[in-house]
């Protein structure tokens, strides 16, 4: 679409920053919206004209007509839940024609749901429950990636397009799948449902499975401009993230070449979208999150529960040090902070600055796990802004401790705030350049 360049849009901390509300906003200016790791693990929520739409696999551009949905082949996809997303959609009026789904994306299959539950209840052992699970939110994506790596046990979109490969790829498979899901104690597969259930998939997929690559280089080469979705987020991402609780895909920008087959130099603009504090689902290290009533009140007023699992989320003060490291890995060229309307109220809000580590101020973040967890956050205090900020429409409209809020941030991590959002729906937004 005119004027606009091919951008990514990616979460710069745990998840759930609203990348949704975002991508929703920039949709319409895209030709294309594009999503490159992660599955059903992923929840975007959009409101529109009052409207909640909670979506896990279908990218969210779908809300837009004129604008291709793109799941691309870095995402791994559990057929039925993609399937009952395409019906909840058309149930309301919206138009899923333009979905396509890459003909190399991984399946997720039955097999991968059990094995991804299964493991975590066998690696929380003991009755403390303090084992070395990671909290997954059991939608089989780490055994789904696993198997992409295995390669001889994997199933890609494609296959469920030719009933004799699909037959012969799921028949190969089965004794291996039969003795691991035996072995960790779980009920056999059914050969013939689950061939019968992948056939059905592939029969109604079939109009939007696709090469997906040429797709989009040939909407490129036509001049035309892509939006990437992260799914997850970069403090998740298996590489750069807090390791080993992260998620199975690279959900930074670096995930891009990979998972869509677009060199990262056509990527023009990053935009990266943080909430105006921080929060975290599952298990893992998070140096400011608290465990006070003000948590207690920005799950509340954050309405901080997970859209695919429904789990209290973790929540704390926004840590600068990890902001700066995420946008750095990702190449951040705009900001865009969530969520402020939550901070609306508190006499007095931190921001995190400096680790300490064994005595010593650092103001690196260290992506593994052991070392997070003995790092103190080192915060400093900011006046807090007493009244509400839902119907602020520019930053003059903002309390100037709140501008003196961003201000900070941005001085901080040195890249400018795009965009603010001060409530859940489209107009509750401050666009500063976008
Ligand atoms: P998995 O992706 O289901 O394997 O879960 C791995 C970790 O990533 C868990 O701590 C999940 O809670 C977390 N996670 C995965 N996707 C998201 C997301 O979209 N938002 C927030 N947390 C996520």
């Amino acid at each position: 679409m005119s004027g606009s360049v091919t951008t990514a849009i990616v979460g710069l901390q745990w998840g759930d920053e609203g990348k949704g509300k975002l991508i929703d906003l920039l949709a319409g200016r895209h030709d294309a919206v594009v999503r490159y790791n992660g599955g059903a693990n992923a929840g975007h929520s959009v409101v529109v004209e009052g409207v909640r739409y909670a979506l896990h696999l279908i990218p969210s551009g779908i809300l837009h007509a004129d604008t291709l949905a793109v799941i691309g082949n870095g995402v791994v996809v559990d057929p039925a839940v993609l399937l009952r997303e395409v019906d909840g959609l058309a149930e309301r009026g919206v138009d899923v024609s333009a979905l396509r789904l890459s003909n190399r994306a991984h399946v997720v299959l039955p097999w991968h749901r059990a094995e991804d539950e299964l493991r975590e209840t066998i690696l929380r052992g003991g009755s403390t429950g303090e084992g070395g699970q990671i909290g997954t939110t059991k939608r089989g994506i780490g055994p789904a990636y696993a198997d992409k790596a295995h390669r001889s046990t994997a199933i890609r979109a494609g296959d469920l397009l030719d009933e004799r490969r699909l037959r012969q790829r799921l028949e190969a498979v089965l004794p291996l799948k039969s003795r691991c899901l035996e072995a960790l104690g779980s009920p056999p597969v059914e050969v013939n449902a689950l061939i019968d259930s992948a056939l059905a998939w592939g029969a109604r997929l079939r109009p939007m499975i696709c090469d997906t690559t040429y797709l989009l280089h040939g909407l490129l080469a036509d001049g035309k401009s892509l939006l990437f979705e992260g799914a997850n987020a970069t403090l998740l991402d298996v590489d750069h993230g807090t390791f080993p609780f992260v998620t199975s895909s690279n959900c930074t920008t670096l995930g891009i070449p990979a998972g869509t087959g677009i060199p990262g130099r056509c990527v023009e603009r990053v935009l990266g979208v943080c909430k105006a504090y921080c929060t975290r689902v599952g298990s893992g290290p998070f140096p400011t999150e608290l465990h006070d009533p003000t948590a207690e009140r920005i799950r509340e007023r954050g309405n901080e529960y997970g859209t695919t699992t429904g789990r209290p989320r973790r929540c704390g003060w926004l840590d600068l040090v990890a902001l700066k490291y995420a946008c750095m890995i990702n190449g951040v060229t705009g900001l865009s902070i969530m969520l402020l309307d939550v901070l609306a109220g508190f006499d007095e809000l931190q921001l995190c600055t400096t680790y300490e580590v064994d005595g010593e101020r650092t103001d690196r973040f260290t992506p593994d796990a052991a070392v997070l967890d003995g790092v103190t956050p080192v915060c400093e205090s900011v006046p807090g802004f007493a009244d509400e900020v839902r119907a602020a429409r520019s930053l003059g409209d903002l309390p100037s401790e709140a501008r003196a809020y961003l201000d900070r941030i941005e001085a901080f991590v040195g890249v400018p705030i795009e965009v603010v959002s001060v409530g859940p729906d489209r107009a509750e937004t401050i666009q500063i350049s976008a």
